[in-house]
């Protein structure tokens, strides 16, 4: 193995492949603590040629690799074996170009998501992918798993803020698709099989993404509702007053409001009393514009009348909006003062969101009636986190070894609505048996066909997405 190591430091740079177990464990902790993760080292190429002949050395070993950006994946797309060699894109982490016309941006793919955002903004641009994890996950972890976050709903996900890509595959040949072109219509479009492939079809060692004009209005409110179908019915008025620039449409249930304001020091009860959901709104646009202030307010005194809005609070400053939309980030971290807690990623269409919260409340109230729902989520993508926390009573783990079966409750639930089981973070190792159960055989073998075209001894990241 020393050899093979070796081999690896001549491509690389001695300081440049890691072997030792302290120095391991950054990279093979896992985000939910879920899985052992081990590897037999981390190795981190300084270029697209240095990934490549990493690759090939690697294929000419028969080393099966884990590429790797700021591991902040939730569905343990980064999880490795002892066997296993992780390929660490962090060096690679150079804004090539931002290109204020053509309002793109060429970057390589170990820049921090938030590094993008700031160099968009210093152009008095916007690169529109947010997160929670912005601060430490990687453009090409982003890409590889086609994150969503907070503003797909005005901007898409990830898949559509890419323009074009550079990969490295299996054998080592670099697939040079840095287009930087709105419209190129040219037959299979490749970008989109390595979007969203977690590492399995390639390595993502370069991009470039669309960029929007910056917004320098932006009118953020928190509203108390009754009903998830007052939510909507709001989401449909306030898309109208807005002109459709509503750029995030969040929701949140009491339980999350609540835990947020009792554990979070910097969190307070936003109204008098608490309400049974809350939305997030946020509406840019490119300057302050009084005017679509204050339809926003009509619309929300609108509702108000018509009993669809309970409470309402526009920000009046900068501040305030970043204290309203922290409220947000901090139900997630919050959640984990009630103890363990089992998640869901699901989607449905929009519409069917309110039967889909009375199923799943049905659903785990018969099956284990002290556990306490805890769902939140991108209510204007139909994207929900049907979190489950808990019964106070019970064991952590033993609470935790009910995972499956709560899964299973929540995405037949959901697929019964036409929905999805992964909207946003992606399959890893978590979902590989949902893949099975939901997807036809038709669709599994053209995956599977897939991978074996681009990876045939599979060697990129084996065991993940599909078996
Ligand atoms: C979010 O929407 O805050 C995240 O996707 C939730 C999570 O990380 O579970
Ligand atoms: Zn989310």
């Amino acid at each position: 193995m020393s050899e093979f190591i070796n081999g690896l430091r001549a491509i690389v740079g001695d300081r440049h492949a890691v072997t030792r177990k302290d120095a391991l464990k950054r990279f093979t902790e896992e985000l939910r603590g879920r899985y052992q993760s081990d590897c037999m080292g981390v190795v981190f190429p300084g270029s697209t040629e240095e990934v490549s002949r990493v690759i090939r050395f690697c294929a000419a070993h028969g080393m099966a690799m884990v590429p790797q950006g700021g591991n902040t994946g939730a569905m343990g797309g980064t999880v490795s074996t002892p066997e296993q060699l992780i390929v660490n894109l962090q060096r690679l982490d150079r804004i090539v170009e931002v290109d204020r016309v053509n309002q793109t941006m060429t970057v390589q793919a170990g820049c921090i998501l938030a590094n993008i955002q700031e160099a968009a903004k210093d152009a008095g641009l916007l690169f529109p992918l947010s997160l929670g994890a912005q601060g430490s996950c990687q453009i090409g972890g982003n890409i590889a798993t086609n994150a969503g976050g907070i503003n797909v709903l005005q901007y898409g996900n990830t898949r559509d803020l890419v323009l074009g890509i550079e990969v490295v595959l299996a054998d080592g040949r670099v697939w040079q698709g840095l287009n930087r072109l709105r419209k190129n219509n040219t037959g299979y479009d490749l970008r989109h099989l390595f979007i969203g492939s977690e590492g399995t079809l390639g390595i993502i060692t370069a991009a470039v993404l669309k960029l929007f004009p910056y917004p320098g209005g932006r009118i953020v409110s928190l509203i108390g509702v009754e009903t998830v179908s007052a939510a909507l019915e709001l989401m449909v008025s306030m898309k109208s007053a807005s002109s459709d620039r509503l750029t995030s449409f969040e929701l949140m249930s009491q339980r999350s409001v609540e835990t947020a304001v009792t554990h979070m020091a910097q969190q307070r009860n936003p109204f008098d009393r608490f309400y049974p959901w809350y939305i997030l709104a946020v509406v840019d646009s490119t300057e302050p514009d009084p005017q679509l202030r204050s339809r926003i307010e009509t619309a929300l005194e609108q509702a108000w009348t018509d009993s669809i809005v309970r409470d309402a609070v526009i920000a009046e400053s900068e501040s305030q909006s970043a204290r309203l939309m922290l409220l947000r980030e901090d139900i997630v971290e919050a959640q984990k003062f009630l103890g363990g807690s089992i998640k869901h990623d699901v989607a449905v269409p929009i519409s069917c969101v309110p039967d889909f919260m009375d199923s799943a409340y049905r659903a785990i109230r018969d099956y284990m009636p002290e556990a306490i729902p805890y769902p939140y989520g991108h209510l204007g993508d139909g994207n929900l986190h049907f979190n489950i926390t808990q019964p106070p009573n019970m064991d952590r783990e033993v609470f935790l070894g009910h995972w499956k079966t709560i899964n299973t409750l929540v995405h037949d639930i959901a697929h019964h609505y036409h929905g999805s089981f992964s909207a946003e973070h992606g399959i890893g190792i978590t979902k590989l048996d949902e893949m099975e159960k939901y997807k036809s055989e038709t669709e599994l073998d053209l995956l599977r066909d897939i991978k074996s075209l681009f990876d045939p001894h599979g060697i990129l990241n084996p065991g993940k997405v599909i078996r």
